[in-house]
């Protein structure tokens, strides 16, 4: 265990000077971006309060954050499992938190579609019951997952955070929505938020499994199983693909920026680099070919296009460099380099068995 244990990132520790300590809350902390939030957060010694009902979020994620910071750090947090529909459960978590990293609610624009009524619940009443929490508990900042769907049918490239269109699924709804409580409670109540719109994030934890999944694991999936690889439409459609570790950036330095300007306000988290799927694809085959061959000869189908998804997705990340000091430090294709080996380890049986 203890060879696998890491430091706290250098670039993250800058932002807390003198080694400085808080109290954190995150949500969906069994999740994908909410687990990466959590290593890193116990890797720079903070004392983190973290929630998930585990709804899509798995008990592993939290056992590779844990063997990965090491007992000591795992001790600084306080797991509680509870959902936050629950309006006790979110003043429990957030009592005594100096910053709060939002994450849980229900992804997926097929889900939302499939059905809406639980998607609100989680993100709508659940995000109303945090940001009433945070009020409640004083916190300095509640920084939140917004999202690139709220810019909806708005054709304009790249994507500036105050030109949005009409959000085009249930899950873009609540999102937006997000967006408007934080504003009012900002307005109204005085609390500091921070939304950051997510754009695509991709890396390791990020499920591969059901018909949710996001397209980058769906695929290393595939290719490492020898399973037909499907894309949706022409394969044309192109999106932001934004690494993990942009994302673990943004959310720190939305929590700790000193700037007032840059409170209450929303942020791109991307890249500002364009990929087609068709690209993406080819992508994966050229960083696994060396070490599975076989990938060259991956079976491809062309499907529809999914309802409710926008053609084209590119970020302009100006406004989070101008306010927040955002620099992404990975482009797609070193996440995918940096993500790939955690996707082979995951499918090794499945991969032994195809190659
Ligand atoms: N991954 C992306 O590309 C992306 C893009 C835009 C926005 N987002 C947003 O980022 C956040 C995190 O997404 P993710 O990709 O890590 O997804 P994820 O599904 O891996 O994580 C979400 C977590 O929230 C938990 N959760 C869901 N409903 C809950 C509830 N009612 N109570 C308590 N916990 C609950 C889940 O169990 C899960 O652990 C979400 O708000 C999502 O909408 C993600």
């Amino acid at each position: 265990m203890a060879t696998l244990m890491q430091a706290a990132k250098p670039q993250y520790a800058a932002l807390l000077p003198g080694g400085a300590q808080y109290r954190w809350v995150v949500t969906g902390a069994a999740g994908f971006i909410g687990s990466h939030l959590l290593e890193n957060l116990l890797n720079l010694d903070q004392e983190v309060a973290a929630l998930d009902n585990f709804a899509t979020g798995k008990r592993a994620n939290l056992d590779e954050v844990r063997e990965a910071v090491g007992e000591r750090r795992w001790s600084r947090l306080r797991f509680v499992e509870a959902d936050i529909r629950d309006e006790r459960a979110c003043q429990d978590i957030c009592a005594g938190a100096q910053f709060v990293l939002h994450q849980a609610a229900l992804g997926s624009v097929p889900r939302s579609l499939a059905d809406p009524i639980t998607s609100n619940s989680a993100n709508v009443t659940g995000f109303l019951n945090m940001l009433v929490a945070a009020r409640d508990a004083k916190v300095t900042r509640f920084v939140y997952a917004a999202s690139s769907s709220t810019y909806g049918d708005h054709p304009a490239l790249p994507k500036v955070e105050d030109v949005i269109g009409n959000p085009l699924s249930p899950y873009a709804v609540t999102k937006l929505v997000n967006e408007l409580y934080a504003n009012v409670f900002a307005r109204g109540y005085g609390l500091q938020s921070i939304g950051l719109r997510y754009f695509n994030v991709f890396g390791a934890r990020q499920d591969p499994d059901g018909a949710y999944a996001a397209v980058i694991p769906r695929w290393a999936r595939a290719l490492l199983c020898g399973d037909e690889v499907v894309i949706n439409g022409d394969g044309e459609s192109s999106r932001d693909f934004c690494y993990i570790e942009n994302a673990v950036q943004a959310n720190l330095r939305a929590a700790l920026v000193s700037d007032p300007q840059a409170a209450n306000q929303v942020y791109n988290v991307a890249v500002g680099e364009r990929t087609s799927l068709n690209l993406l694809l080819a992508m994966l085959q050229e960083i696994l070919i060396a070490s599975h061959p076989e990938v060259a000869a991956a079976k491809v189908r062309h499907g529809d296009f999914r309802s409710g998804d926008v053609r084209h997705s590119l970020a302009d990340t100006g406004k989070a460099a101008r306010l927040l000091g955002y620099a992404p430090s990975h482009t797609i294709r070193a996440g995918l380099q940096q993500a790939m080996p955690w996707y082979i380890r995951r499918f090794k049986s499945q991969a032994g068995r195809a190659a």
